[in-house]
């Protein structure tokens, strides 16, 4: 595997491939990689000659500075694992090379971020669609893949490819999961046993839900009832949770008459913030 800590030599390395009509998929992470992250190396590597992978804790998309701080760092462990799965490069900056300078430009992504974590992350999918945009702009993919855990960033980074003309397909990958139902996320880690146990809790909501949408039950019914689950343990807070339009995100009070909706939910375990969702 290839590493690039500068964007330069990167930049060389992947023209030269180009010319040679190499086709090539960007795998963007934050790093803390695990097995949800591999997925998306893998599903890149199926369809790509080059599987370019990016490691990098985007300081723009934090609105906490404490949750920046706290975010977990294991770049040599994060090598080692994409070695093991054969990618192809890794492009791992420092923020001086990705940030030389004060940044001005912001991304306003109107409804799509006045719900779920724009609402609750305000500037966090400016910074996002800032680093993506760079992302995009360095390495020139032909792919593009996300995680479907991340379901509104998805959206956003779609509106974005297609108001900017970006040349680029986006993919959306299933969210991995642990056997117990845990959706795989980098904050896990920071989790102590006591509440990796607890924090199964928002998947066990969102089924609840699903059930009881499926069998006909209203919206606040099923919000009635995620309450009482999360509310039923200990230590863990609940701070949204929505059924939207997969495709607007616009959100609904039924099922009925839209093509894909998807329940959403966001919490804290203890001060462990994770979010989780689920199409009907
Ligand atoms: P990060 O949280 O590291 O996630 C990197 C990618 O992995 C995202 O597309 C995310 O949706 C996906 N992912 C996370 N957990 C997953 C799981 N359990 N199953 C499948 N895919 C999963 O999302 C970001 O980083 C950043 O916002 C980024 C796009 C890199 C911009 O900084």
């Amino acid at each position: 595997m290839k590493i690039f800590k500068e964007i330069a030599p990167l930049k060389a390395f992947l023209k030269d491939l180009r010319l040679k009509n190499k086709s090539i998929g960007l795998v963007p992470t934050m790093g803390a990689l695990h097995k949800g992250h591999i997925s998306l190396i893998e599903a890149s590597k199926a369809e790509n000659d080059i599987t370019v992978s990016t490691i990098f804790v985007n300081p723009t998309q934090f609105n906490n500075s404490s949750d920046l701080l706290k975010y977990p760092r294991t770049l040599d462990k994060d090598t080692k694992m994409l070695q093991e799965v054969q990618c192809d490069v890794l492009f791992a900056p420092d923020t001086q090379e990705v940030y030389p300078q004060e940044v001005v430009l912001s991304f306003n992504f109107g409804q799509l971020e006045k719900v779920m974590e724009g609402k609750f992350r305000p500037g966090h999918f400016s910074g996002v669609g800032l680093i993506v945009s760079k992302l995009f702009n360095i390495v020139e993919p032909d792919n593009a893949y996300f995680g479907q855990k991340d379901w509104q960033q998805f959206a956003i980074i779609n509106q974005l490819v297609m108001d900017l003309n970006v040349n680029v397909k986006l993919h959306a990958v299933p969210t991995l999961r642990e056997p117990d139902g845990l959706a795989m996320s980098s904050r896990n880690q920071r989790l102590n046993e006591k509440e990796r146990i607890k924090a199964t809790v928002f998947f066990k909501a969102l089924l609840a839900a699903k059930e009881l949408l499926v069998q006909g039950g209203d919206f606040v019914a099923a919000k009635e009832k995620v309450q009482a689950i999360v509310e039923g343990e200990p230590g863990v807070k609940l701070e949204y949770f929505e059924l939207a339009d997969s495709k607007n995100l616009n959100l609904l009070q039924s099922v009925s008459n839209v093509d894909k909706p998807i329940l959403c939910i966001a919490g804290y375990v203890g001060e462990v913030r994770l979010i989780d969702n689920m199409f009907i």
